[in-house]
C-alpha cells in the first residue's frame, strides 16, 4: 500500500486549501498553469528528471526533461508572441500525441493565450465548427493535417496563422502558413511568463451537446488547484512513479491527466504515440516500467478481448496502481485486471464540464466492481428527483446526478453561450447530464445518461451534428442517429435514413456515407450501420422520435409514447 492516506482521513475537514499550500499558492497571487509544470519544478531542483518518455508508432524515442520541458515551452511561447499571440487568444492544438503538443499547450499558457486542444482525427467539418465558435487566431498543427486546415481557412476570417511544425522545405507556404520547428528553433532560456489570476482563461475544450452545435467549456488557470491534489490521491502519483495516461490531449483528460496534473507533480510520464493494440500497450508498459495507469474502459474490454495469454508474455510487475474513466466500466473488467495484473481498475468519473475527477474509487477503499465509488473530498454529491430536483434522500432509487458548485476545477462557462451554461443548474445544483443510483454506503452506480448523445469508446457523440452533417450527403432526406450497442465500445453511432427521390438504396452507398461523415466529421462520428427506412418516426409537430429507434436498437419498451406525439 502506497497511497496518501485513507478515504474517511482525507475527507475529515478537507479544504481546497490543501492543494493550496502544496503548491505555495495564495489567494491573489499570479498562477499560470505552464509556470507550475515547468519552471515550478526545476525551481524545486528537479529540472534534470524525466518529464516526458515518448515513443511513436515506428519506435522513434524522444525524452525531455523538466530544463528541456521549461525551455521549450518558452520557445513556443516566444514563437507564438512573435506572431502577435496575446493574452486571452485562442489557440489551437491540432496534433496526433507528439511532443510539440504536450509541450506547446504550456508555452501557449505561458504566455496567457487559451490552449484550444482539438483530436487530430477531426474533419474539416468538425474543425471548422470549433474553430469558428471560438475565434481562434492561430493553430499549429503537422504537415499531414494541414490540408484540412487549408481547406476551410477561407471561411475562418480570425484565424491569422497556420503553423505547421514539421514543414517540408520543398513546398513552398501556403497563405498564412509559418513553418515552426522546435528542433531547429533557438531555445528561449527565458521567458516573461504572462502574469496570469487564477481567474484567467486556460484551457477551452469542446464538448458535444444533445440540440446545438458543440460547446466550448472554458476552464481557468485554478482548475490547477483542483487537477493537482485529485491527481496526487486518486491517481495515487508519487515521485518515484512513471505514469501513463492514455487518453488524448483533443480530450479533457488528456489535458487534466496527462498534461497538467502529472507535470504539476513533477512526475515522469510516458506517451506512445500510436494507435491501438494490445500487444503494442502492454510492451510499451514493459520498457517504460509503468507503474500507474490511466485508461479508459474501451481500452480495457479490448486488452480483455485479446486474452489473458498475451499478458504472460510480458513483465508488467511494475504496475502498481490503475485506474479508468469515461463511460461506464463493467464489473467484469475489475474482477479480469485483478485476475491478469493482480490489481483492480478503480473507476472514476468526471466530464469535460467538471474539469477534474468527481467521484472516485479512492485508493484503499473497497471497490465493488460496476461502482463508480464516492465523490472526492470535498465534492458534494447527489442525485436529484428528475421533477422536482431535490435530493433523493432513500438509497437505490435512480436520479440525476448533480454536484454543488464551487469546485475549483469546475467549468466557468461555454464560450459565448452563458444561457446554455445556466441552464444547467438547477435550485442551486450542476446538473451532470448522468443518471445513477447511491447505495446505502454511499457509493454511486452509473445507469445512464439523461440525453440522446452518444458515448462511443468513451468519446462523446452528438446526434444532432452527425444528423446535420448527414443532411449535407446528396442521397440523404432525413436521417435519425442513435446509439447501437457494441461489444468493445459499449456504444456506437447507427444511423436511420430516407432518400431523395432518384437514389436507391445500397450497400455502396451505405459506404459512400460512412465515408461522407468520416471524413467530415470524425471515424468516432462516422455511423457503424445505416439503415434505409421509408420513413421516420415523428412527433406530431414533426420532431424525429430519436427515443422510438434507440429503444428499438436496444430491445426495450418504448413506453409512454403520448407525451412524445404532443412535444
Ligand atoms: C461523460 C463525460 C472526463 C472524462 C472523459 C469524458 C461519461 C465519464 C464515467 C464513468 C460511466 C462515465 C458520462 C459523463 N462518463 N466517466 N466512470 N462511468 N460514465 O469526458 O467527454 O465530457 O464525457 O462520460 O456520461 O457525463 P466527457
Amino acid at each position: 500500500m502506497y497511497y496518501f492516506g485513507t478515504y474517511e482521513d482525507r475527507a475529515k475537514n478537507f479544504d481546497w486549501s490543501i492543494s493550496e499550500k502544496e503548491l505555495e499558492y495564495k489567494a491573489g497571487d499570479v498562477l499560470n498553469i505552464g509556470w507550475y509544470c515547468s519552471d515550478r519544478i526545476c525551481k524545486m531542483g528537479k529540472g534534470d528528471k524525466p518529464a516526458l518518455l515518448w515513443e511513436n508508432q515506428a519506435g522513434k524515442e524522444k525524452r525531455y526533461t523538466y530544463h528541456d520541458v521549461r525551455r521549450a515551452s518558452n520557445t513556443i511561447g516566444a514563437f507564438l508572441r512573435g506572431l502577435g499571440i496575446k493574452d486571452g487568444d485562442r489557440v489551437c492544438l491540432f496534433m496526433d500525441k507528439v511532443p510539440e503538443l504536450y509541450i506547446g499547450f504550456l508555452g501557449v499558457l505561458k504566455i496567457g493565450a487559451i490552449a484550444q486542444p482539438l483530436f487530430s482525427a477531426f474533419g474539416d467539418e468538425s474543425l471548422f465548427i470549433r474553430l469558428n465558435d471560438a475565434q481562434t487566431k492561430a493553430i499549429i498543427t503537422q504537415r499531414k493535417h494541414a490540408p484540412k486546415v487549408r481547406k476551410i481557412l477561407d471561411k475562418l476570417p480570425a484565424l491569422e496563422h497556420l503553423i505547421i511544425i514539421d514543414h517540408d522545405p520543398a513546398r513552398p507556404l501556403g497563405p498564412r502558413e509559418v513553418a515552426f520547428s522546435l528542433d531547429g528553433a533557438a531555445p528561449v532560456e527565458t521567458l516573461d511568463i504572462f502574469p496570469t489570476k487564477a481567474e484567467m482563461p486556460s484551457v477551452l475544450h469542446y464538448t458535444s451537446g444533445t440540440t446545438g452545435q458543440p460547446k466550448g467549456v472554458k476552464h481557468v488557470h485554478y482548475s490547477l488547484i483542483g487537477q493537482y491534489l485529485t491527481a496526487r490521491w486518486v491517481l495515487d502519483i508519487h515521485d518515484d512513479d512513471i505514469y501513463w495516461c492514455t487518453a488524448d490531449p483533443g480530450w479533457v483528460t488528456g489535458t487534466s491527466y496527462g498534461i497538467i496534473a502529472p507535470w504539476a507533480l513533477g512526475a515522469t510520464q510516458v506517451v506512445l504515440d500510436s494507435g491501438f493494440s494490445a500487444e503494442a500497450w502492454y510492451r510499451f508498459a514493459e520498457k517504460m516500467k509503468v507503474t500507474v495507469w490511466y485508461s479508459a474502459p474501451t481500452a480495457i474490454r479490448s486488452l480483455m478481448k485479446a486474452g489473458d495469454e498475451i499478458v504472460k508474455k510480458f513483465n508488467l510487475s511494475s504496475l502498481r496502481h490503475l485506474a479508468s474513466v469515461g463511460e461506464p466500466l463493467n464489473p467484469e473488467a475489475v474482477i479480469w485486471s485483478e485476475r491478469v495484473f493482480g490489481l483492480p481498475f478503480h473507476d472514476t468519473y468526471w466530464q469535460t464540464e467538471t474539469g477534474a475527477i468527481m467521484l472516485t474509487n479512492f485508493p484503499g477503499m473497497k471497490i465493488k466492481p460496476g461502482s463508480m465509488g464516492r465523490p472526492f473530498p470535498g465534492i458534494t454529491a447527489t442525485v436529484l428527483d428528475p421533477k422536482t430536483y431535490e435530493p433523493i434522500t432513500e438509497p437505490g432509487r435512480v436520479g440525476l446526478i448533480a454536484f454543488q458548485p464551487g469546485w475549483p476545477s469546475m467549468m466557468r462557462t461555454y464560450w459565448n453561450n452563458e444561457h446554455t451554461y445556466k441552464a444547467k443548474f438547477k435550485n442551486g445544483w450542476y446538473l451532470s447530464g448522468d443518471r445513477a443510483r447511491i447505495d446505502k454506503d454511499g457509493y454511486f452506480w452509473f445507469t445512464g445518461r439523461d440525453d440522446d448523445i452518444i458515448n462511443t469508446g468513451g468519446h462523446l457523440v452528438s446526434p444532432f451534428e452527425v444528423e446535420s452533417a448527414l443532411l449535407e450527403h446528396q442521397a440523404v432526406a432525413e436521417s435519425a442517429v442513435v446509439a447501437k450497442p457494441d461489444e468493445v465500445n459499449m456504444e456506437v453511432v447507427k444511423a436511420f435514413v430516407t432518400l431523395k427521390p432518384g437514389f436507391t438504396p445500397s450497400p455502396d452507398l451505405e459506404l459512400e456515407i460512412m465515408n461522407f461523415i468520416r471524413k467530415k466529421l470524425s471515424p468516432l462520428a462516422m455511423p457503424q450501420e445505416i439503415e434505409y427506412v421509408d420513413s421516420l418516426p415523428k412527433t406530431r409537430s414533426g420532431k424525429i422520435m430519436r427515443r422510438v429507434l434507440h429503444a428499438k436498437e436496444w430491445g426495450e419498451e418504448i413506453g409512454d409514447l403520448s407525451t412524445l406525439e404532443n412535444d
